[in-house]
């Protein structure tokens, strides 16, 4: 039902049950906020929506606050501006007020707010909290001081991640966020998903950069240094960079790479497209097996650490397969010579997520002590890099990436949204059984929405039943279906709503809508490339057919598969 209201000496039409933020919003009129967050409930706590409604004395949250029929409204008053300068000013007043030095500097919600609410001196004087930097996380880097106690980080770690790895410790000017027992990060339960940097509004929360370590890397003239990227970087890079996205930019990055001083560019998708395959292999196989259970996938890291430590249940179903940026670490630390002028290979690898930090220092993923794969970048951090070494992207020519790994199928990108690797599988394994293409419109159930899907594919009279849990809250419907004896051949699991398009090293999405719109860039790749699936990659007939030739283990699988075990944490 729509209705008249009164804001600001002007007519606007509301609708019953929307906030007063809704219902302004919706008729041009922004309200700074804090603590908000799009699709979540409000908690109402920062109070910088506050707005004045007649005949209440108190100035009003419009973020939580339903509209009535019958308000009044001052969005903008001199007492409402005051009422919000007040409160930056507070949030300022035990700052530290190293914005230059701050990893957020110029991308702070709470510099841009401070600049809206014009504020020019310190008039309110608070102690300075001792600054602490936890930096014991592989992937998450915590500064205690620079926290405004927004909650969104708390929130987003409960209500969609599930680990509820952190909370509010302490009481009153000692109040602080952080793991169980006021740990550090790497003592916690924390999956590393970096869900919690995407929604914080400071430099209290960000990611851990190794910018320093590949730039020594990059001074040294013994290394070689071979980096490689997933299928998505380059499309996320070009959001970044601020530059429009086209088909030339992947070629681009690579010329890009080159010239920053990297000796080896790869594709992780050649990765993805040997997942996948491996993963096609393994459904088929495990058909006649008696006892079949469905095979969980492993290729979120964060996921996998998740599983160990809160359903080890499952950790039997878990594939044993690695990651893509861990399969093509492993062929790329097999096959790139080192040589009496470079003996050491130096190995970074670009992706979407945060976890992947972690994972590439897990044990099981070094040979010898040695890792496959050195250091992970996140799309900001290449971003930074490109603009450190003076990369101009418009004005360079575009190039190929290296063999062996120099192309990819458009399955791969696929995997980057959630679905995409059961959606990949499913299309790999009828092409397997003889069939030209899969059931799309079966396949394309994948594609929906929402945090638990199911599927069933026909190929060659055979019924492939699936399921995707996109993001973690879908995960009890999958374990409810498990153990209900529900027969999934196989079945998905990605920690970030959305998956890889939704990663912790992305740029914030913002929205479920701006995450969808990721996607569909996806699909729509996918509909345009002509390389479908792995089947078709030259990369992955030259891998299978000879490359792998060289390494025993690469020959025999060993070096694509890890192991996974039950992981006690402090709740
Ligand atoms: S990285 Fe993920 S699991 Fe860790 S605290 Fe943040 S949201 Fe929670
Ligand atoms: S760490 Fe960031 S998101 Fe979490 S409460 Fe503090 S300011 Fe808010
Ligand atoms: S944004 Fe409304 S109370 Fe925080």
């Amino acid at each position: 039902m729509q209705f008249t209201i009164e804001v600001n000496n002007k007519s606007i039409k509301a609708e019953k049950g929307e906030t007063i933020l809704s219902a302004l919003n919706r008729n041009g009129i922004k309200i700074p906020t804090l603590c908000r967050m799009a699709e979540f409930t409000p908690t109402g706590a920062c109070r910088m929506c506050v707005v004045e409604v007649e005949g209440r004395d108190r100035l009003v949250t419009a973020c939580s606050a339903p509209v009535e029929e019958w308000m009044k409204i001052q969005t903008h008053s001199p007492r409402v501006i005051r009422a919000r300068k007040t409160i930056v000013e507070l949030l300022l007043s035990n700052h530290p007020d190293d914005c230059l030095y701050c990893d957020r500097n110029l991308d702070c919600e709470l510099q841009r707010l401070s600049d809206e609410m014009q504020v020019r001196e310190r008039r309110i004087r608070g102690s300075k909290i001792k600054p602490r930097r936890d930096q014991s996380s592989p992937a998450i880097v915590r500064e205690l001081s620079k926290c405004i106690l927004c909650g969104r980080c708390l929130r987003v770690c409960e209500e969609v991640v599930t680990a509820t790895s952190i909370d509010f410790i302490g009481r009153g000017r000692y109040t602080h966020v952080g793991p169980a027992m006021d740990r550090d990060f790497n003592f916690s339960s924390c999956i590393h998903c970096g869900q919690c940097v995407l929604v914080c509004p400071t430099g209290a929360l960000h990611e851990k950069h190794y910018l320093s370590e590949v730039q020594e890397q990059l001074s040294k003239s013994d290394v070689t240094r071979v980096i490689q990227y997933s299928p998505l970087v380059p499309y996320a890079l070009a959001g970044e960079l601020g530059v429009k996205y086209h088909r030339d930019f992947d070629r681009l990055m690579n010329a890009a790479l080159r010239k920053i001083g990297f000796d080896r560019v790869f594709l992780s998708g050649a990765g993805t497209d040997i997942l996948i395959t491996e993963l096609a292999d393994a459904v088929i196989s495990a058909r006649d097996k008696p006892g079949r259970k469905p095979l969980i996938v492993s290729a979120c890291p964060a996921w996998v650490k998740y599983c160990e430590q809160f359903t080890p249940g499952l950790l039997p179903m878990l594939s044993t397969l690695k990651t893509p940026q861990q399969i093509s670490g492993a062929i790329i630390k097999s096959v790139v010579p080192a040589t009496v002028y470079k003996p050491r290979v130096y190995t970074v690898s670009v992706t979407p997520c945060t976890a992947m930090k972690f994972e590439a220092r897990r044990d099981s993923m070094t040979r010898k002590g040695i890792s496959d794969i050195d250091t992970v970048l996140t799309v900001r951090e290449l971003a930074r890099l490109i603009v450190l070494y003076g990369i101009d992207m418009s004005n360079i020519d575009p190039e190929p990436a290296d063999e062996p790994m120099a192309l990819r199928s458009s399955a791969s990108l696929l995997a980057e949204a959630a679905g995409g690797i059961t959606e990949s599988v499913l299309r790999l394994i009828a092409v397997m059984a003889g069939e030209k293409e899969a059931d799309r419109p079966a396949v394309k159930k994948l594609r929906n929405s929402g945090t638990f899907r199911e599927a069933m594919v026909t190929a060659a009279g055979v019924t492939y039943t699936v399921a995707v849990v996109d993001g973690l809250k879908g995960l009890e419907k999958l374990e409810k279906m498990i153990e209900g004896g529900a027969d999934y051949d196989l079945a998905e699991v990605m920690v970030c709503p959305g998956g890889c398009v939704n990663g912790g090293g992305m740029v914030p999405a913002g929205s479920k809508e701006a995450v969808r719109q990721r996607s569909k860039f996806i699909w729509q790749t996918d509909d345009q490339e002509a390389v479908k699936g792995p089947e078709q990659s030259a990369s992955v007939e030259a891998l299978y057919g000879k490359v792998f030739d060289q390494c025993s283990e690469l020959a025999d699988k060993k070096l694509f598969h890890t192991n996974f075990s039950k992981r006690d944490v402090l709740l």
